[in-house]
């Protein structure tokens, strides 16, 4: 029996998507690990063509910005429309309703685990063009996200993060349940490093102490790894959840990290 299966009853996590380009989010929600969430029922992903909105011959869902300036805005006409119309549905629209585009709040691992719970699940509109009209900001959506300082041409790779992220979250999904606690941000910190066979490709070994079948030193080891590669690579990761603890400390130090320690303000 599955993991799904052999709890009571697991209501799916839905999640409905606004974009212009459905055949592009079908499309990627149909291979791998959402594929597998919507065959066992975990995952309900429903994508809205945003031009279901648009009642002109040519389905236009955008315009030219009032003041001037360059390319194309997403106008408010189209957008309120097409939401409105699944919200009128039989199954209503699945709020909070969130904008994707870079003005937004930043999506992390932690906002992909509060969407996890939510437990009538979320929508996603993406933005598109140079932008959207303001309205839809104001007045359509609940909130807006952003996956990063960066600009996309569109939300609609920012809504499969979104969407990718979160569903791994869901009881079930991934096939062994401890695999999502024990990886990258779960606990603030970046995931140890992993090898698998062989041991020793072109020279280069797996680490001996994962060979050594103690599970005790193989424990301290990858903390201290994910400690490590944490405060060279992101210490303000360390930095927001209070620093090291005088343990984690020691952890590094009994793992010669004195000097990376010394580096980042810790006196040994
Ligand atoms: N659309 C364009 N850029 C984006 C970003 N960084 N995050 C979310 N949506 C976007």
């Amino acid at each position: 029996m599955t993991q799904a299966s052999s709890s009571t009853a697991a209501v799916a996590l839905r999640i409905e998507v606004f974009t212009i380009f459905p055949v592009a989010v079908e499309g990627y929600a149909d291979v791998s690990i959402l594929r597998r969430a919507r065959d066992a029922g975990l995952l309900d992903l429903r994508v809205h063509d945003l031009r279901q909105g648009a009642d002109d011959p040519h389905r236009s869902v955008d315009d030219a910005p009032f003041g001037g300036g360059a390319g194309m805005v997403l106008a408010p006409v189209p957008l309120f429309a097409a939401v409105e119309r699944v919200a009128a549905g039989a199954s209503g629209l699945a709020r909070p309703l969130f904008l994707l585009g870079p003005s937004g709040r930043p999506f992390d691992q932690r906002v992909a685990e509060e969407l996890a719970a939510r437990p009538d699940g979320f929508s996603l509109l993406c933005g598109r063009y140079e932008g959207v009209d303001q309205r839809v900001a104001d007045h359509l959506v609940d909130g807006e996200l952003s996956v990063g300082d960066y600009v996309l041409a569109g939300g609609e790779l920012a809504a499969l993060a979104v969407v990718e992220a979160v569903t791994r979250l869901v009881p079930g999904v991934l096939g062994n349940e401890a695999s999502a606690g024990d990886e990258s941000f779960s606990a603030g910190l970046l995931e140890y490093p992993q090898y698998t066979r062989p041991a020793t490709f072109r020279g280069w070994d797996v680490p001996e102490v994962l060979r050594s079948g103690d599970h005790g030193r193989i424990a301290r080891w990858r903390r201290a790894q994910s400690l490590a590669r944490t405060l060279r690579r992101r210490p303000d990761l360390v930095e927001a959840r209070g620093g090291l603890a005088p343990d984690e400390e020691e952890l590094l130090v009994e793992e010669g990290e004195v000097e990376l320690l010394r580096q980042h303000g810790y006196h040994w």
